[in-house]
């Protein structure tokens, strides 16, 4: 499926790590019309101290959900999982500057015709990882440690999150920048302002009393504008 380019808006990603998973297809259901795509949090064991799941449960999603899928790939080597994940449906694929080849996983993905997008763990200079921007569609700051979902924001991050913005500014193309982590509606508008306009959301989002009033909340995070 295509994979809008950003426009202005605040787009909403609910993490399906954190859905109910023993109903996903109506989970996935119950969040479609308030979502702008989904995300796949796959980890290997390996790069983060967690397994998740593999492209079986990509192409579920992608077909539960109606929605494009990104996959954010929290793996040790992503070339090998590049593929699978391409052929399971993703429109966007995410790898981690830290993993072993990134820079030939991202060539991989822009040659499958996919979207690419790198994430950069809290701890990791951004120096590197911006010199790869004329290769992305999609920048991914990281709010918290790689791993596991209902984790606490890290505000130490919003000042890269500005960093980030402003070398996408200065580019002048059109990449998409991503904030994953403890996303929730205290955290979304701190995250926008600093210059986020992708927001995945995992817990917050699945546990929400009122869905419609939460990604509303987030969508509506810049406020006036
Ligand atoms: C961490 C995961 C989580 C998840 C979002 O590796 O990437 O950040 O998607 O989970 P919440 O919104 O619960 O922090």
């Amino acid at each position: 499926m295509k994979f809008p380019l950003p426009d202005g808006r605040v787009a909403v990603v609910p993490s399906v790590l954190s859905a109910d998973f023993t109903r996903l297809g109506a989970e996935l259901r119950r969040v479609r019309p308030h979502s702008d795509w989904v995300q796949l949090d796959v980890m290997d064991g390996r790069f983060v101290p967690n397994i998740s799941f593999g492209p079986h449960v990509g192409a579920a999603v992608a077909r539960a959900s109606g929605l494009p899928v990104d996959s954010h790939l929290m793996v040790e080597r992503p070339n090998r999982l590049v593929d699978a994940f391409a052929a399971s449906g993703s429109g966007l694929i995410t790898v981690h500057y830290e993993s072993l080849g990134a820079l030939s996983a991202i060539r991989k993905i822009k040659a499958l015709g996919l979207k690419a997008g790198l994430a950069v763990k809290p701890a990791t200079p951004l120096a590197g990882p911006l010199r790869l921007l004329p290769l992305l569609d999609l920048f991914l700051v990281m709010t918290v440690e790689p791993g596991f979902g209902g984790q606490k924001f890290i505000r130490a991050m919003l000042p890269r999150v500005k960093a980030v913005r402003a070398a996408i500014t200065k580019s002048g193309r059109p990449v998409w920048l991503q904030v994953d982590g403890g996303i929730n509606a205290d955290t979304a508008p701190l995250a926008v302002k600093a210059g986020a306009d992708s927001l995945v959301a995992g817990s917050a989002l699945f546990s929400a009393v009122n869905l419609v009033e939460f990604t509303r909340a987030l969508k509506g995070s810049r406020g006036g504008r």
